[in-house]
């Protein structure tokens, strides 16, 4: 079956290889971004299907009445959508104190509220149809979080984990699926940054050049994942064949997709640390309950 896909933040990156990906497999899709000229190279390729590709202006941030107005425009282009992709996202790094809560909640406003609107705009449809698939962008920094900058951009992805896991168990009596993709690094080009702060802490002035060199390596990170594999993956995972032929025949998806060996790593690290955690304390937090005999 032909499926129709829409995907945030298309301009690059995951984003821009998934919607080759989606082209290459005979889907059509409405690849969204928030200057449309960028997809232009794209389109210019000789070997691209213009009928089967949609290009549309989207932020997610914008308003939510907004965004239900685009998504109205997506659904009358093909009469349908059958998987929205919440890709969209950024990171900029720095010490949980400098950035200060007003940094965390800019954050949120891309990576965590924008797919809580964009899913909204498009839940309507997919519920009056008893059929769609929305897949949210996490990360493995929600499982390996515990090293210094990473915690605002991580809390995003935390949230959007809570968020999707919800959202699975709250959409299954309409037949709408929901996938948490939690990738591992992948050699995109992600224009993060250190936070310049306002009133920089001095303290922490041996911490931001730190995490600038760290940035500065990220492109030589041995055996990183190659994006077009990454994405390939998830059309395989969406669809049921492929690498996923044999899991998901019927329809059956995982609820997290941990994508990349570092991913799969960090994801199995939590599991084993938080039950080592629960084990080795329990005698402290256990039998807490009311003495109601
Ligand atoms: N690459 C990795 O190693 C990795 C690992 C774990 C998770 N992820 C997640 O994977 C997703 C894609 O990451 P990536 O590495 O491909 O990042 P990327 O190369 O930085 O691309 C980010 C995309 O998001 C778009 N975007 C940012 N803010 C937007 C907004 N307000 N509205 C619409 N689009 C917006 C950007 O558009 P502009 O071109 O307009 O800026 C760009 O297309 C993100 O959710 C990221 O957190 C990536």
């Amino acid at each position: 079956m032909q499926l129709v896909w829409l995907v945030t933040g298309a301009s690059r990156g995951f984003g821009l290889e998934l919607v080759k990906r989606i082209l290459a497999r005979g889907d059509r899709v409405i690849a969204t971004a928030r200057d449309i000229s960028r997809l232009d190279p794209l389109l210019a390729q000789p070997d691209i299907d213009k009928t089967r590709i949609f290009v549309l202006e989207l932020d997610v941030t914008w308003p939510s009445n907004v965004l239900q107005e685009t998504a109205k425009k997506a659904i009358d282009h093909w009469g349908r959508v059958d998987v929205v992709v919440n890709n969209a996202a950024y990171a900029v790094s720095g010490p949980s104190e400098e950035l200060g809560a007003d940094m965390f909640m800019e954050f949120m406003k891309t990576n965590f509220a924008g797919p809580i609107n964009v899913n909204n705009a498009f839940l309507p449809h997919m519920r009056a149809r008893r059929s769609g698939t929305l897949v949210v962008f996490g990360g493995f920094a929600v499982y390996k979080s515990e090293f210094m900058g990473i915690g605002a951009y991580s809390t995003t992805k935390a949230a959007v984990h809570a968020y999707g896991e919800t959202l699975s168990a709250e959409l299954a009596q309409f037949n709408v699926r929901v996938l948490v993709v939690s990738p591992g690094t992948f050699d995109t080009s992600p224009r993060m940054t250190v936070h310049a702060p306002a009133h920089p802490i001095a303290d922490y002035d041996a911490a931001r050049e730190e995490l600038r060199k760290r940035l500065a390596m990220r492109p030589h990170i041995p055996n990183m994942g190659d994006p077009a594999r990454g994405m390939d993956t998830l059309v395989d995972v969406v669809r049921g064949e492929g690498r996923a032929a044999e899991k998901g025949e019927g329809g059956k998806m995982p609820l997290w997709l941990f994508l990349g060996d570092d991913s799969i790593a960090a994801a199995k690290g939590r599991a084993e640390a938080l039950r080592d955690v629960a084990e080795e304390w329990k005698e402290v937090g256990a039998g807490l309950g009311r003495d109601d005999a």
